[in-house]
């Protein structure tokens, strides 16, 4: 009894845990005007700034620093999940570089 207990609230946890996920992540597709709203309107300015920061200490390691202007967003959108597994960073702090970048790219 009490073993199924613990076992449904586990699966309970995890169900609530991947929907989140889904939702705040941005594997659910979302088109290049929809990111841009989500880097403005779901990031402040100072989670940008601190994106900025991490993009400047992270993304130059390997390579010349990226210009985010360099890029559209859905050319971002195929080059940042590959970056994001070089440097080996948190989900939280892709987040916000990805918000940064975003915020950033070129206009298409
Ligand atoms: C561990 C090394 C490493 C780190 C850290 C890294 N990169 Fe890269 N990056 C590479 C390599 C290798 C390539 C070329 C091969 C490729 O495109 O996969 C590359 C290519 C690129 C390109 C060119 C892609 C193209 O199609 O022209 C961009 C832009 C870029 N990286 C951005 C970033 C950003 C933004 C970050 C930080 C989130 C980052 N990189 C962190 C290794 C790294």
């Amino acid at each position: 009894m009490k073993k199924a207990t613990i076992l449904f609230c586990t699966c309970a946890c995890i169900l609530l845990f991947t929907n989140c996920h889904k939702k705040m992540h941005t594997t659910a597709k979302k088109t290049p005007a929809q990111e841009a709203d989500y880097a403005k309107n779901s990031y402040t300015d100072a989670q940008r700034e601190q994106g900025r920061g991490l993009f400047e200490k992270t993304c130059g390691n390997c390579h010349d620093l990226p210009v985010p202007g360099a890029f559209t967003i859905s050319q971002w959108d195929e080059i940042l999940p590959k970056m994001f597994k070089q440097s080996k960073m948190s989900y939280d702090d892709a987040g916000l570089v990805k918000a940064y970048v975003v915020f950033n790219a070129k206009k298409p």
